[in-house]
């Protein structure tokens, strides 16, 4: 039997491993442990997905919590080193680009345990995004390179990654979403919607958390002048992720929210698919969400100069905006003329199974 464990910590993680770890469960030779480092902590940053993905708890939770980049880094390398001693698995698997990926992959690669990284290979050649450094450096030391999309592959190769080691399997967050959009029917769909005062296709959805958008004054107080102004438009529903509401309470900034922007709480898995699949578009600076709405072919604003996620524009429905480009951007979305993009090859809700099976192989050859 080859243990395997699988590392998640932040929101981005959950709906990435879900998949993966049902089908290792199924499959013959392989043992999935699931070990949540406990960066997100709040019950609808992280418990709440463990309940709508259907996941049992995590066997081993570490709960290391917020903290400066050094200290979060650090304190995961801690706690996770002592997991890998007691557990001696066969293989690690991170996800993504947050720091619990860098630190747990840095933590088994020195106990000469393989690595094994679920979304590699992407790039925004921008080091002034932590999670730049992170997927540069787990990509690095990592034995297995799981990419979602070409440009993910001549990433790598261009690193000096050998070929051998990278595997282009698709979108491993899609194949979550294909799985709960079979579970939300059409009332479910209309209840949801309709809790949070919306009309279907009448209202924007709107996700901020990058530390560049919402950690000064200078970023987060136009971005909120512009929101209220979108709200006199169209009801605007703005799910705020803890950093940003912090932020938004320690620059003295929740006075100026309009009425008609709808302020909440970040919203649960399954509540936050429907309310992106039935709103008349997102605007975001998330990574993930980029990616579900050209699944979903919704049209996406990401408020970002740049994006690890190049396809969702190239063939997807994504389009970069700042704040001089943003508001023509909108409107000609809500003129009804916006390009339709196509779903990547590979975003077809079976990634679990093609990285299962390459894990099956490399676990049995060693
Ligand atoms: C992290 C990831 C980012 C990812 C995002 C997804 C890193 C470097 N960043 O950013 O790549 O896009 O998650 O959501 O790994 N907080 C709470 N409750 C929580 C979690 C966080 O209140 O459950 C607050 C704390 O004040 C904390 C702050 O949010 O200091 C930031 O959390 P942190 O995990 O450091 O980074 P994120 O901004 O969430
Ligand atoms: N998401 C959610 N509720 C929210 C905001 C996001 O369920 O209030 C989901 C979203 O559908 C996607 C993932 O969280 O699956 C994206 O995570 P996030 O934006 O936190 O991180 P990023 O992708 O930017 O790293």
């Amino acid at each position: 039997m080859s243990k395997i464990l699988l590392v998640v910590g932040a929101r981005p993680n959950f709906m990435k491993m879900a998949p993966l770890y049902f089908e290792m469960v199924k499959t013959p030779g392989l043992d999935p442990l699931i070990v949540h480092t406990g960066q997100h902590y709040d019950y609808v940053m992280s418990q709440a997905f463990f309940e709508d993905l259907e996941l049992p708890q995590p066997h081993h939770f570490l709960g290391t919590g917020s903290g400066s980049h050094a200290e979060q880094t650090a304190r995961i390398m801690v706690e996770f080193e002592k997991v890998v001693l007691a557990e001696r698995p066969d293989l690690v698997v991170v996800f993504g680009d947050v720091n619990s990926t860098v630190a747990c992959s840095l933590t088994a690669k020195k106990l000469l345990v393989p690595v094994a990284h679920v979304e590699a290979g992407l790039r925004s050649f921008d080091e002034t995004m932590p999670e730049e450094i992170n997927r540069r450096v787990t990509d690095a030391i990592s034995d297995l390179l799981f990419t979602p999309s070409p440009d993910g592959d001549e990433n790598l190769i261009r690193d000096g990654v050998p070929e051998s080691k990278i595997h282009r399997v698709g979108n491993i967050m899609i194949d979550s979403l294909v799985s709960v959009l079979t579970k939300i029917n059409q009332d479910h769909q209309d209840q949801i919607v309709g809790r949070f005062g919306l009309e279907k296709r009448r209202y924007v959805l709107v996700t901020l958390h990058r530390p560049s958008n919402v950690d000064d004054r200078n970023g987060l107080a136009p971005i909120l002048a512009y929101l209220n102004k979108l709200a006199a438009e169209i009801p605007v529903l703005f799910p705020i992720h803890p950093r940003t509401r912090k932020n938004i309470e320690t620059l003295g900034l929740g006075a100026s929210l309009h009425a008609g922007l709808r302020t909440v709480e970040p919203v649960r898995y399954r509540e936050f698919i429907t309310l992106e699949k039935n709103a008349g578009f997102v605007l975001t600076d998330s990574g993930g969400i980029q990616e579900e709405t050209t699944y979903l072919g919704l049209p996406c604003l990401t408020l970002r100069p740049n994006t690890e996620r190049p396809i969702t524009i190239t063939e997807g429905t994504n389009e970069l905006v700042d704040m001089s480009t943003i508001e023509r951007q909108s409107a000609k979305i809500l003129a009804g003329r916006w390009k339709q993009g196509r779903i990547p090859s590979l975003w077809d809700g079976r990634t679990a199974q093609r990285i299962t099976k390459v894990v099956a192989e490399y676990t049995a050859g060693k």
